[in-house]
């Protein structure tokens, strides 16, 4: 929320500074005074986590890039020497590998909630975008980081995803060389992924930066999906959201450094840590566990749609999963904004979730037997969704009854909380009602 400003600088070098680069002043107001609604919950604070994730990343592979060497003949002993005889590399890895991980399943309950909150409707469209093009940033920035340790799924992966490019006539195998630097991944492509996977997350941090300016433009939403309405319904942003935010990231970083220290190699795949062999491929090719939901809708489509070619079909299916949600905006007819008063909402919000987690459970078996068109039918699912769902139950569901205000709600709440709720108090927050 852009206002006035209510930072008075505490001493003469603060007047100075204020005076030609406001900057304690930027961080009071958007980390200090800045007022967050009063009824935020624990689901509002992975985007803090996100950038905590984030900074993890971009510190520990600046770390590693000084041992690493980026040539196919030299890549995995680097990655070994790392591990054995690189001052705390083994840390240093451990923490960058299960990093990614964590950074997607913080990314995965942010999206989650804004799902459910309805945090991407009007006039929170550009905000979420910019999430969507964060979300393709990092996905990118995973994909080819895999690559680097040089071992048989990171060339492997690369070799079948990279193929896909193939599937688009006439500029697929243009781009596919470009990619490549060559006819087949080798050490000109190990030199490109290095280069992008040190550049990308620097772009992610810029966007992350534009992602913050527009929300703090629009200001967050809030469990009841109500806007702000006046000063009694939001709280200054320190201490009330820091402390949830710190507490937040001390119980995800306590799980982080639990699979760092206990179970470094759980997430990752047993193959990584053969040499990458050009003359044998492994049997089952799976990537990382985060792209599973996308793997298993790439590989859904088994046939032809007209003149679509099954190749092209998966890949279309697959890009296509993500770029939906650049409409979904506009795809969700739903005036209200909370999942918390769309009572059939609620029940296809869970559905989705579960074709979600089905979707990435497919992705990891072999396309073969009853997979396929189980595949198939949890992507005609996912694409139902925002296509049907989404644009039909905004017209025809009836919302429950919202509170007039975040303040009525809060307060309605606390009366039937502390039991002396009466069934008027009780009825101000149809939340406390179910
Ligand atoms: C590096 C990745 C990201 C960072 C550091 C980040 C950071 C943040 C922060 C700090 C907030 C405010 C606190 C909160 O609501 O949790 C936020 C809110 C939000 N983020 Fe992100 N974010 C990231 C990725 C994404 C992605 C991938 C999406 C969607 C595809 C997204 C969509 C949103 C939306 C819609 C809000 C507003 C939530 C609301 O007020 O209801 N973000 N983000």
């Amino acid at each position: 929320m852009s206002g006035h400003s209510s930072y008075v600088p505490s001493n003469g070098i603060m007047r100075w500074l204020d005076a030609r680069l406001p900057l304690p002043r930027m961080v009071y107001d958007s980390f200090v005074a800045y007022p967050v609604p009063r009824n935020l919950n624990y689901a509002y604070t992975f985007g803090g986590i996100l950038a905590i994730f984030l900074t993890i990343q971009i510190l520990t592979g600046i770390v590693l890039a000084m041992h690493y060497a980026a040539a196919s003949s030299l890549a995995f002993e680097s990655v070994e020497k790392i591990m054995r005889d690189v001052n705390w590399g083994w840390l240093l890895r451990y923490m960058h590998a299960n990093g990614a991980s964590f950074f997607f399943v913080a990314v995965y309950l942010h999206i989650a909630r804004g799902l459910y909150y309805g945090s991407y409707k009007a006039p929170r469209e550009v905000l979420w975008i910019l999430g969507v093009v964060i979300f393709l940033l990092m996905m990118a920035t995973a994909f080819m980081g895999y690559v680097l340790p040089w071992g048989q799924m990171s060339f492997w992966g690369a070799t079948v995803i990279t193929g896909f490019f193939t599937a688009f006539p006439l500029i697929g195998e243009p781009i596919q060389t470009l990619l490549l630097g060559g006819f087949s991944v080798d050490n000109p492509t190990l030199n490109r992924f290095f280069s992008l996977h040190y550049l990308l997350p620097f772009m992610i941090a810029g966007v992350v930066i534009l992602h913050v300016w527009a929300l703090h433009v629009t200001g967050q939403t809030n469990p009841t999906g109500v806007e702000v309405k006046s000063s009694k319904d939001t709280v200054p942003f320190t201490p009330h959201a820091t402390v949830k935010d710190g507490l937040a990231m001390i119980v995800f970083l306590a799980v982080f450094a639990y699979f760092v220290f206990y179970l470094p190699n759980y997430l990752g795949h047993p193959d990584n840590y053969i040499e990458a062999n050009p003359l044998a491929t492994p049997s089952h090719i799976v990537p990382e566990w985060y792209f599973l939901p996308f793997y298993a809708m790439l590989r859904a489509i088994t046939f032809n749609i007209g003149p679509i070619d099954s190749k092209l079909g998966g890949v279309l299916v697959m890009f296509g999963s993500i770029i939906i949600l650049f409409f979904l905006p506009w795809l969700d007819t739903s005036r209200v904004r909370s999942t918390a008063f769309r009572p059939l909402y609620k029940v296809f919000f869970w559905i989705f979730v579960a074709d979600c987690i089905f979707l990435g459970w497919l992705g990891a078996k072999p396309a073969e037997g009853i997979y396929p068109t189980l595949a198939l039918l949890g992507t005609i699912y996912y694409f139902a969704h925002f296509l049907i769902v989404l644009p039909v139950l905004g017209l025809v569901e009836t919302p429950k009854k919202l509170p007039n205000s975040i303040t009525e709600a809060v307060l309605g709440k606390q009366k039937s909380e502390s039991g002396a709720g009466s069934p008027a108090g009780a009825a101000a927050s149809p939340e406390t009602k179910g």
